[in-house]
């Protein structure tokens, strides 16, 4: 079975042909850094438009590259929610136009279910149940995860999602969009232990994430002591000191939870999952306490639309059929 995924939920126009659920045959992700970097953060109004000129070249670069042609497709899944609703509605209204016109069905996905979908795509798919950790630019989640189909929240943030918080720093910074990878690659030659910053904790909600008051002290750091972000050594010890604190925080959450739902198994995924510090921290941590971990490849970390056909596909199996007078919706 030949499904077709279409991802426009922020600002990445992606497009997928994934075989059986679990083969990716052909990927395309148009990112639209340049268009938004200039104002620090992505500019709705104009990531829509961005999508609806990328999205049928996106999607003939999909089917190329898995050497098919529409014709061929059994069916096709697209993000409904959540996200931006001018971003939605583009990568919705044409896989709504494709599954009418050839008759074929349509799946509608949660695209934080599909960030978890990613592993569907992966060698291994971890044992049910799982401990899933979901990292991205908007949501910072920890879900059960008991079959393909059934992933059940455990906690979120109550505030930023950590990809947000490395976002905002990056632009306290100065350093430009997106912040993960340009902090990433500052906080290399820097000293992780050099600045205290907070570790904000929620006692009675261990599971609960809060990445604002991490973001305010950072601003505070800085206006305190502007000096910082003139000099290079300083600069990459703030870095270094505000990438711990976010994967501190990330990591004692997912091992709180894999205590309380006595899994032994965690995956992490979305797009703070391609940083390598989490990545080295998590994977230590894992062998010390013998839990093992899933972690997609980068290049399924970040939106993509491979993990949506994934999910999709799953719920086409089960039956599922999107209704083609159905919304788009910016909620969870
Ligand atoms: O999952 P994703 O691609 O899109 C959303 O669903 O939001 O996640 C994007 C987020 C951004 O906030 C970006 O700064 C962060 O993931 N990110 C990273 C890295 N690569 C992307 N954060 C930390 N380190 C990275 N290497
Ligand atoms: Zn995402």
């Amino acid at each position: 079975m030949l499904i077709l995924g279409i991802e426009t939920s922020c600002d990445e126009t992606a497009a997928a042909v994934v075989k059986d659920g679990r083969h990716l045959l052909g990927s395309v992700v148009a990112t639209q850094f340049e268009l938004h970097a200039v104002y620090g953060g992505v500019v709705p109004e104009l990531a829509a438009r961005r999508h609806l000129e990328n999205i049928v070249p996106v999607i003939q670069g999909a089917l190329d590259q898995a050497g098919v042609s529409l014709r061929d497709l059994d069916g096709l899944a697209a993000t409904q929610r959540p996200g931006l609703i001018g971003a939605l509605v583009v990568g919705m209204a044409i896989a709504k136009a494709v599954a009418y016109s050839l008759d074929l069905p349509l799946a509608g996905v949660h695209h934080l279910e599909a960030h978890i979908a990613s592993l569907w795509l992966t060698e291994t798919i971890p044992p049910f149940p799982f401990v899933a950790l979901v990292v991205s630019g908007g949501h910072t989640n920890l879900y059960l995860v008991e079959s393909l189909l059934a992933m059940n929240l455990l906690s979120r943030t109550r505030d930023d999602a950590a990809g947000e918080a490395f976002d905002k720093v990056a632009k306290l910074m100065g350093l430009g969009y997106p912040g993960g990878v340009v902090i990433e690659a500052l906080a290399r030659n820097g000293d992780p232990q050099a600045f205290d910053l907070p570790r904000p904790r929620i006692l009675e909600e261990p599971l609960t994430f809060s990445y604002s008051g991490l973001k305010t002290a950072v601003a505070y750091r800085l206006k305190k002591q502007p000096e910082i972000l003139g000099d290079p050594s300083s600069r990459a010890d703030l870095a270094a000191s505000f990438q711990e604190a976010v994967v501190e925080s990330l990591v004692t959450r997912a091992w709180e939870a894999l205590k309380r739902t006595g899994c032994r198994h965690l995956a992490v995924c979305g797009g703070v999952a391609a940083n390598g510090r989490l990545r080295q921290v998590l994977q230590d941590r894992a062998a010390a306490t013998g839990v093992e971990l899933f972690l997609p490849p980068l290049s399924l970390c970040t939106d993509n639309a491979a993990m949506v056909a994934a999910l999709g596909y799953q719920r086409l199996q089960a039956g599922e059929r999107l209704d083609l007078a159905a919304d788009v919706f910016s909620r969870g």
